[in-house]
């Protein structure tokens, strides 16, 4: 073991530490919300990954207990959707004997509401559910799936019920779509334990068919949220936060906004995300990742593997979002269901 890179805070290329771990633990999705995984791409035939290049639970562990020795505070499991992944709840459980690490998950609760009672005994810390509108034609509009907004709330309840607090709602709201959600959300959670973070539409992937004028920016929708309900700013939670958060300056909760696309915040961003089979991307927009898998696989020990992924986090120099403008706009962009959120 390298006692030196234990000793010292891991920072890349422009000073920033490595916090978080976020890992896709599938690249399916029963969901195919048309700005992730748009039907006509992600259809009937779409080639998903196959058993044996996923990742198993072993070997999943073994990497995060690497990134621990790091200094990551948190790991957050998405998808696709996450819950879609066999025994999940297993994984957990050999994640949360890690030490100092909080675990966290981002899922549409589709099925959260019969998973939620395990995904707690195993020592899941957090749950963020994500819900683009609260009335049934828009939610599929947006879902392009078969479920229901009262899949949805009961998912929360029961989370609720069983012991999660500070459940989170991510909504992304695109412009002429489901402008409205805005107000139905903040209003519906407001009073709540529940903070609602809106999202605006990104570029993420190739397959999206993002445009510019889609996107309500958060100013925006602040503004809108504002003029009925008032708010007042409060500092963020902690470094490398992505949301900018605001209180109801009448004490009934908080709300936040996610401005990746005009207000970008790269310069905090102390992500990596590790791919269902098994490459590392140190950025959302990233178009290639660096294979652990490989390693993982043909004898590689803890040593080396941490010393892989401290190359890969010195060398980083990212911040797509801050320079998007100039980036090629037809770059081939890693899928969002593939890299996870
Ligand atoms: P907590 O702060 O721990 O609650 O989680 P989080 O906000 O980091 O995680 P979550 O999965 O809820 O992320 C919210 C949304 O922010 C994601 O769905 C993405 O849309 C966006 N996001 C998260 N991380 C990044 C990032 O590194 N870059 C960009 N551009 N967007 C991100
Ligand atoms: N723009 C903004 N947010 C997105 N998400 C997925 N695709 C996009 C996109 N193109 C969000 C989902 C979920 C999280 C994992 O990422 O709504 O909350
Ligand atoms: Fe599935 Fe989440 Fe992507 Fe929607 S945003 S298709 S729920 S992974
Ligand atoms: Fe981080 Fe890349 Fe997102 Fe910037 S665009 S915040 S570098 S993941």
């Amino acid at each position: 073991m390298n006692d030196n890179l234990l000793d010292s805070t891991l920072v890349d290329q422009l000073q920033r530490p490595l916090q978080d771990l976020r890992i896709s633990v599938t690249d399916r999705c029963n969901f195919r919300c048309t700005y992730c995984m748009p039907r006509a791409v992600f259809g009937h035939d779409y080639p998903f990954l196959p058993r044996p290049d996923i990742l198993t639970f072993e070997e999943i562990t073994r990497v995060s207990q690497i990134f621990s020795n790091l200094g990551i505070r948190k790991i957050r499991l998405t998808g696709g959707e996450p819950l879609l992944r066999k025994n999940l709840e297993q994984l957990i459980t050999q994640l949360a004997s890690l030490n100092n690490i909080e675990i966290a998950l981002t899922t549409n609760a589709s099925i959260l509401a019969k998973k939620a009672k395990a995904l707690k005994e195993a020592g899941l810390n957090r749950l963020t559910v994500s819900m683009d509108a609260l009335d049934n034609p828009t939610f599929q509009l947006m879902s392009d799936a078969d479920f229901h907004v009262e899949d949805v709330l009961k998912g929360i309840e029961e989370a609720h019920k069983v012991g999660f607090e500070d459940i989170k709602v991510n909504c992304v709201i695109k412009r002429g779509v489901n402008d409205h959600a805005l107000l139905d959300l903040a209003r519906y959670f407001k009073g709540t334990a529940v903070t609602v973070r809106f999202i605006e539409f990104m570029d993420v992937g190739s397959t999206n068919n993002w445009q510019p004028k889609e996107v309500i920016p958060a100013q925006e929708m602040r503004d809108t949220l504002h003029a009925l309900f008032p708010l007042e700013p409060v500092p963020g939670s902690y470094l490398g936060e992505v949301a900018r958060s605001y209180r109801y300056q009448d004490g009934s909760g908080k709300v936040g906004f996610i401005t990746s696309v005009t207000q970008p915040f790269c310069q905090h961003c102390t992500r990596i995300r590790l791919s269902t089979d098994g490459k590392l991307y140190s950025c959302l927009f990233a178009t290639t990742g660096q294979d652990i898998r490989t390693m993982l696989r043909s004898g590689a020990s803890d040593n080396e593997l941490q010393q892989a992924i401290t190359r890969i986090w010195q060398q980083r120099n990212d911040r797509y979002s801050e320079v998007r403008q100039i980036e090629s706009r037809n770059r081939k962009k890693i899928e969002m269901s593939y890299i996870g959120g």
